[in-house]
């Protein structure tokens, strides 16, 4: 058996875990979706999501991970081989779903970096996003024509950045880029938002994004959005912090891991929403408009309003190239982990070298990303998208509690996390018999609970209409299909035998 890689220290594991968590979803997707539920008063749902499902999973994920020493699909092997397929789902469509659309986004970052530099999109960012650079087909998701090769080209120069880091190991080639990255991304981060709070007009924007809508919290939807902000955010159910944890050292302090990591990713992007919106507050000053009116969804907030701020601003140039730059950081050091997740899982089963696996996943992953880089692009990224994440994460989400909660049972967990904890005495007993016992209350019922009234209520609202009206043939094949063509892989991935040693169970 090979020697299972290890981080070199616990600094390095929690810097690739919050690189992991940290994303394009929290500098753009975060600000947008709290806007849309609530502005201010979304921060209640969303904490609450917090505490009741981001926490107790990622305890969950750590826990499940470094008590094995395993990436998901073994980890879960071990405690009943019929849920292997689980760990394998996860971390297939994760990588050959989310990521690949994930990292042509990235692609676009990188085109919009350079065109910051030029104001390329001169007066109408809008028609030069969408008829100029994606030359989005009118007529639909099966006009596909051809490719748009700026994308093509990027997204190939990604998959290699993707493939250089990997391809040196966990404590050589991870640890290693993210101990520049995130210190980088935190500094541009912390001068994008001083940045924009000085600008004439930022009060304005943050009194939108702040200012709350309490008549918003007693809708269902809000509370979806923010289970669904929460998931997608801190990366759960992506097999991701499974692996991660499982290179840690035995003596790894399970309960602290988690905590730094939901926290970190939480202050980021609340801290994110404040230059977002400063950025939108300034626009409108300039434009005489209302924020309403300038405030864009996901996509079109990156591409669209932000290129009409930086031809605004003074400076602008370099302040589009520094904050595409770091869209592009955050977003690659998040899909570094989920390769790493897919390439722990194969090596573990099928004992096959670290470079090989990488290389084949990183051409693969190229091959599969083209499927993005069409006329017929955006709305193919946008059904999968929904898809994955409205079934697939939630999915992973609540079986994975209900595994670990009824079947393992969470005492066996509580205690491994207990035992490096290093209390003693009247605190152990709290922590145990409090906090730990909150988690287990968690896992067993209020996630489940909550993230199984999210996916019926998700469901519903799909046999009502048709995701944003899109074709029943492009729902069907995309985002469908892509659901049940990487169910299929990943039976036939746990039918396979064993080649690395075979967990056995234990209950
Ligand atoms: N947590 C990431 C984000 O917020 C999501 C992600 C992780 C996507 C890993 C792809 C791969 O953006």
């Amino acid at each position: 058996m090979t020697k299972r890689s290890k981080w070199g220290t616990n600094l390095g594991f929690l810097l690739a875990a919050i690189g992991s968590a940290v994303g394009l979803g929290n500098i753009w997707r975060f600000p947008y979706v709290a806007y849309e539920n609530g502005g201010g008063a979304f921060l209640i749902p969303y904490f609450v999501a917090l505490f009741t499902a981001g926490i107790p999973i990622l305890m969950l994920e750590f826990a499940l991970g470094h008590h094995k020493e395993a990436s998901a699909p073994k980890a879960f092997r071990h405690i009943d081989r019929k849920w292997e397929w689980l760990g394998w789902w996860a971390v297939t469509f994760v990588l050959f779903g989310i990521s690949l659309y994930y990292i042509v986004i990235i692609g676009w970052c990188a085109n919009y970096m350079f065109f910051s530099l030029a104001n390329s999109w001169g007066s109408d960012p809008n028609t030069f996003f969408f008829e100029k650079f994606l030359a989005s087909s009118n007529s639909g998701v099966w006009d596909i024509n051809g490719f748009r090769w700026p994308i093509v080209i990027a997204v190939a120069v990604i998959w290699f950045i993707n493939w250089l880091i990997t391809y040196g190991g966990v404590e050589k080639g991870i640890e290693r880029a993210v101990k520049v990255m995130m210190p980088l991304l935190f500094v541009l981060t912390a001068l994008i938002i001083i940045w924009a709070l000085f600008l004439p007009g930022a009060t304005k924007g943050i009194k939108h994004y702040v200012t709350p809508d309490f008549n918003k919290i007693t809708d269902l939807k809000v509370w979806i959005a923010a289970y669904g902000q929460i998931f997608f955010s801190l990366s759960l159910g992506f097999g991701i912090m499974i692996a991660y944890s499982s290179y840690l050292s035995r003596d790894a302090n399970i309960f602290k891991n988690s905590l730094i990591v939901g926290f970190t990713n939480s202050f980021y992007e609340v801290c994110a929403g404040f230059g977002v919106f400063s950025i939108l507050g300034y626009m409108a000053t300039r434009q005489g408009r209302e924020i309403g009116e300038v405030v864009d969804s996901g996509i079109g907030l990156a591409f669209v309003a932000y290129p009409t701020a930086i031809s605004l601003l003074p400076h602008g140039n370099l302040f589009g190239f520094l904050f595409f730059l770091l869209l592009i950081i955050a977003g690659i050091s998040s899909t570094i982990s989920i390769i790493e997740a897919f390439t722990s899982a194969v090596m573990d089963k099928f004992e096959l070298s670290r470079r090989k696996v990488i290389t084949t996943i990183c051409i693969i992953g190229f091959f599969g990303s083209l499927a993005f880089t069409t006329n017929a692009g955006l709305s193919w990224l946008d059904i999968v998208d929904h898809f994955l994440n409205q079934y697939g994460l939630i999915t992973v989400g609540i079986v994975e509690a209900l595994i670990v909660g009824w079947l393992y049972r969470t005492d066996k967990l509580k205690a491994h996390i207990v035992s490096n904890l290093g209390l003693s005495g009247k605190r152990h007993k709290v922590f145990d018999y409090v906090i730990l016992q909150l988690w287990m209350y968690c896992i067993r019922f209020v996630t489940p609970i909550a993230l199984g009234i999210a996916i019926i209520h998700s469901l519903i609202r799909e046999f009502g209409e048709p995701y944003e009206g899109y074709p029943i043939s492009g729902i069907i094949v995309l985002g469908v299909g892509w659901i049940l063509v990487t169910h299929i892989f990943a039976f036939g991935l746990s039918g396979l035998p064993w080649r690395g040693d075979e967990p056995e169970e234990k209950k």
